[in-house]
Formats: structure tokens, C-alpha cells, sequence
């Protein structure tokens, strides 16, 4: 295209020119995943569970990343408190499970009867006589940060992770009225991908895509279905700026109002939802690297990743609704879950072609297209995270 012919309105969001993507070493080469485990994974918040999943005092939940492991507790006095999964002694895995509750006596590793206090403090050392100098105040656990947000616990394995407001693409506010602090899961789900952990992230910042692997989301969010995430991704977005068709403003398919099966929502209502929130039928929280949430008017998807391997990912996806649509035996969720599953699966199979392709010997690195705008933003990202000191 000759340059007299390039028009861009103003305010048009995408690239202008092609860029590099991140070398596609970066999505195998087992020496950089390490580098970017330590980097990324180890220096951020980390989603671990809903609070609900540790309700009671003194139950845990374990998370394993890359070579590390930690865990979670709930405290007698209702605080959540991160450790490394470590005894001090001579280092054994305190928590043999992903889940489950210490006894009132507290934590007892399995090696050697060292026993600590769900604040981590070593409480008694199991020789008779411990040397001279020996002080339990000397060995608590390993601790690291942890809180709760909205009814979600995270943790970091750093001990100076970013606040976290600074982890989320928008002010956590945003979400304030989907009151997601009352939400209950009502479903769980888990596939294990072959893929980077990248390549996930950088299709969910996409939509170049959707026209072609999702067919049926293309049809109930018809700008996805013009490739565009946004209005203003088209550069001569001015022309449709006066039109309501949801295929230039975006927004679901007109007489849609969830991502279900038929467009209609399952689940009750969110009901401080306003006008706005309730018309864009998907809202989007994302906490990298570790968590999205997708928000709609009737349910809220949990989607989590968890790096298993350079080319293995986990990703786990939970539902959220209102207490009431759970308890109502008219309420049927499973059409919100079948059109979860089908687009996820769908985001999965690319994700898996995708990094299959990346191996080719003169396959340096890519190219992205203008639409790519916030895949480059992600890239931009991972390299801030490994240049940092
Ligand atoms: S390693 Fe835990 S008590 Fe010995
Ligand atoms: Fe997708």
C-alpha cells in the first residue's frame, strides 16, 4: 500500500508498522524458561485459590511453580498467610497435598516432628537436648506475601512483589460491581495445553484470530467477528462512529446478552451491573502471569495458568455466579459452560498448532500485524520482567 493511501483516524488503536515479536527460542529453550520462571513466575502475584477453598482455620492449599513449592494457610484468626513448603530443619516438603488442614497441634513436618505455628513460628525442635545457642526463634518458616481480594487469595514468591494494583491492566474498582467477593464457583474445569505459557497470553490479547477458529464467538461478538478487539482497531473506525451495530461498537450480537450457548444468560443477574456494563455482555480483568478474569452479566470465568514445563501449560477455569442461581434447581449453568469450553478448547488447539511451528530452524522470530497492538504490549512486558535486576 503506497503511503497517499494510508488513512488513520485519529485515535486508532493498532501498530503502524510491522514489529518483531520475542525470538522464538524464548517459547522453548529450557535455559530461558528457567530465566523467566525466576523473572516472571517467582516475582509476581500469583493467584492460588478462591478464599472459599480455605475457609476454616488452619486449612492449606500448595501450589507448585517451576521447582517451587508453597503453601498457603488460613490462620485462627481468619488471616491468610503465604510459606515456602520448606522445614527448616533439613529442608523436607512440608505439605505432602494440594489441599487439606493441619491439626490443632499446628504443622508437624513428616522428617523429624519440627512443629510450627500457622504464623510460621517454629514452636519446637524435636531433640532432647538441641545444642547450645540453639533458639526456635532463629527457624520460623519461610514466609512470603499473601492477601485477599474480593473472595481470591494470592501469594508471590518474592518477598517485594508489585502492589497489586500495578499487576492489573485496570484499577481493581472496575469489577466493584460484579461484588465478586459473594461469587461461588459452581464449576471447575483443566486442560493441560502443549504450549508456551506465552503463546496463551498472546492469543487471549488477539482477535486477529477469531474470525477463523471461532466461528460461534464470531457470530455472538460480531466486531470480534471483523477480527478487532475494539472499536477504534479499525483504522477508518470514524466512518461506523455514529453507528450503533454492535459489529462497529462491539458488544454482543442484538437480542444476545451472555456468552451461553443461545445468547441468554443462565445464571441471575448481577444486579449493580449498570446500563454500560450490562450492554458489553464481557468485561475483562487480567493479573499477569498468572490470571484473567472474564465477567459477564450472569457469570464471572476464572481462567488460570500455571507453567508445567518450556512447552506444557496448565490452564484452570472456574465459574462464578450468585449464591442464588446455584441454589436453584430450575437454574441450568451448563449452556455458560459448553460455550466456554468449546471457545477455550478452540484458543487451546491453536495454542498447541502455534507452538508446534515455532521449532523451525530459520524461524528466528515473527512479525506482527497492526491489530497485534496489545500482543506487543504483553511482549513488551516479558522483556521489562527479564531485564529488571
Ligand atoms: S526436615 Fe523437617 S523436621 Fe527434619
Ligand atoms: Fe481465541
Amino acid at each position: 500500500m503506497s503511503a497517499s493511501s494510508v488513512r488513520r483516524d485519529p485515535g486508532y488503536l493498532g501498530l503502524t508498522a510491522p514489529v518483531e515479536t520475542l525470538p522464538a527460542a524464548y517459547y522453548f529453550d529450557p535455559a530461558h524458561y528457567q530465566r523467566e520462571l525466576s523473572q516472571v513466575w517467582y516475582r509476581n502475584w500469583i493467584y492460588i485459590c478462591r478464599s472459599s477453598e480455605m475457609a476454616e482455620p488452619r486449612s492449606f492449599r500448595t501450589l507448585e511453580i517451576g521447582d517451587q513449592s508453597l503453601f498457603a494457610v488460613r490462620g485462627e484468626d481468619g488471616t491468610v498467610r503465604a510459606f515456602h513448603n520448606t522445614c527448616r530443619h533439613r529442608g523436607a516438603a512440608l505439605c505432602r497435598t494440594a489441599a487439606g488442614r493441619f491439626p490443632a497441634a499446628g504443622i508437624v513436618c513428616s522428617y523429624h516432628a519440627w512443629r510450627y505455628n500457622l504464623r510460621g513460628q517454629l514452636l519446637q525442635a524435636s531433640s532432647r537436648q538441641p545444642g547450645d545457642g540453639f533458639d526456635v526463634r532463629d527457624y520460623p518458616l519461610y514466609g512470603l506475601p499473601a492477601f485477599e481480594w474480593n473472595g481470591f487469595v494470592f501469594a508471590s514468591l518474592t518477598p517485594d512483589p508489585p502492589p497489586f494494583a500495578a499487576s492489573l491492566d485496570l484499577p481493581p474498582e472496575r469489577l466493584d460491581n460484579w461484588e465478586l467477593g459473594k461469587l461461588v464457583v459452581g464449576h471447575r474445569m483443566s486442560k493441560t495445553i502443549q504450549c508456551n505459557w506465552k503463546v496463551f497470553w498472546e492469543n487471549y490479547n488477539e482477535c486477529l484470530h477469531c474470525p477463523g477458529v471461532h466461528p460461534r464467538l464470531a457470530q455472538l461478538v460480531p466486531l470480534f467477528g471483523r477480527a478487532l478487539l475494539e472499536q477504534r482497531d479499525d483504522p477508518s473506525w470514524q466512518d461506523h462512529a455514529q453507528d450503533d451495530d454492535p459489529q462497529y461498537v462491539g458488544g454482543l450480537r442484538r437480542g444476545a446478552q451472555s456468552w451461553t450457548m443461545d445468547g441468554r444468560p443462565v445464571g441471575a443477574l448481577f444486579p449493580k451491573l449498570t446500563a454500560e456494563e450490562r450492554q458489553a455482555g464481557h468485561f475483562y480483568l487480567t493479573c499477569l502471569p498468572s490470571v484473567f478474569l472474564a465477567a459477564h452479566i450472569d457469570y464471572v470465568r476464572v481462567v488460570r495458568l500455571r507453567p508445567l514445563g518450556p512447552e506444557l501449560t496448565e490452564m484452570s477455569i472456574e465459574f462464578l455466579f450468585l449464591p442464588e442461581t446455584l441454589a436453584d434447581p430450575a437454574r441450568d449453568i451448563r449452556s455458560a459452560i459448553e460455550f466456554t469450553d468449546a471457545v477455550m478448547s478452540e484458543d487451546a488447539a491453536i495454542c498447541e498448532l502455534n507452538q508446534r511451528g515455532l521449532h523451525a530452524l530459520p524461524h528466528a522470530a515473527g512479525v506482527l500485524m497492526p491489530e497485534e497492538y496489545v500482543v506487543r504490549q504483553f511482549q513488551d512486558w516479558v522483556r521489562a520482567q527479564l531485564s529488571r535486576t
